[in-house]
């Protein structure tokens, strides 16, 4: 086991993949950090899918085309999960008020996953083992997604997170000052526009020098992501498996 230190500060993506499984202990302390993950109100409005079946992983490799499904030994899909409690209040005749369909509910079903999945990560990278979240599972192809895992009515994909033995570490990839993450005691942006730019040349070299080959600025590649984002149908997804904040009390 890696110390804490390390495993937190050396963590970069990792996209390819031993073909080797993953040990039944380790698993399990994946399956452990999960369950120990801090919720809102303890209510644990999340679950996840872990996927091993190689079946599974090529159909949903097809839908996402993100090649590292295919090649890990687990995948895991995050979910926002109000279904369990829908079950139990119907149970015990509890009335419950439609919290998903608030958008305070629809941020506490994805942040619980997403904390659940950012402890599954650190304790697999601590064993030794390489990550890559998959954002793509919530963007590609929800709907047919959620058909294929049988997803109910209550519950979205959030993310996905592909786990295995590492086949190459690829080199950390330079982040923005820290200027532009920490602010004390009060937001500050002065100077944001001149540590962007300076940020915008190191991704520039270091993805002509790496796997881009070429050199592409940071905002180049913002500038591509948000126009890729903004064709993208997550909340008529969210609509459909009953998160309609268009329903929201208030409104
Ligand atoms: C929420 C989230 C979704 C992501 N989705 C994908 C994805 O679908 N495919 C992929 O290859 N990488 C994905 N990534 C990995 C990012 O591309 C990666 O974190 C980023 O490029 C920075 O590189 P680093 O993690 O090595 O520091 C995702 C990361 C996060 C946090």
């Amino acid at each position: 086991m890696k110390n804490i230190v390390e495993t937190i500060l050396e963590r970069r993506s990792v996209r390819r993949y031993e073909r080797m499984a993953i040990e039944e202990e380790k698993k399990q302390l994946i399956y452990d950090a999960i369950t120990t993950s801090p919720t809102s109100h303890n209510g644990q409005q999340f679950s996840v899918i872990a996927i091993e079946d190689q079946e599974i992983k090529e159909q949903i490799y097809e839908l996402t085309k993100q090649k590292q499904i295919k090649t890990c030994a687990l995948f895991m899909v995050f979910i926002s999960d109000y279904h369990k409690m829908d079950v139990y209040a119907e149970a015990k005749g509890l009335k419950l008020q439609p919290i998903q369909q608030t958008l305070d509910g629809i941020l506490v079903g994805a942040i619980d996953a997403t904390i659940a999945m950012s402890n599954a990560r650190i304790m697999a990278e601590g064993l030794g083992l390489g990550c890559c979240c998959i954002g793509y599972i919530r963007t590609a192809a929800p709907e047919e997604l959620s058909r294929l895992l049988k997803l109910p009515e209550g519950t979205a994909i959030i993310c996905g997170l592909t786990i295995g033995y590492p086949r190459e570490i690829p080199d950390k990839r330079p982040k923005q000052e820290q200027s532009l993450f920490i602010h004390l005691n009060r937001y500050n942006d002065e100077g944001v526009a001149e540590k962007l730019e300076k940020y915008d040349d190191v991704i520039g070299r270091h993805n002509e020098s790496h796997t881009l080959a070429r050199y592409i600025p940071w905002s180049q590649q913002m500038v591509d992501y948000y126009e890729e984002s903004i064709g993208k149908h997550t909340m008529a997804y969210f609509r459909e498996q009953g998160f309609d904040i268009d329903k929201e009390p208030g409104l």
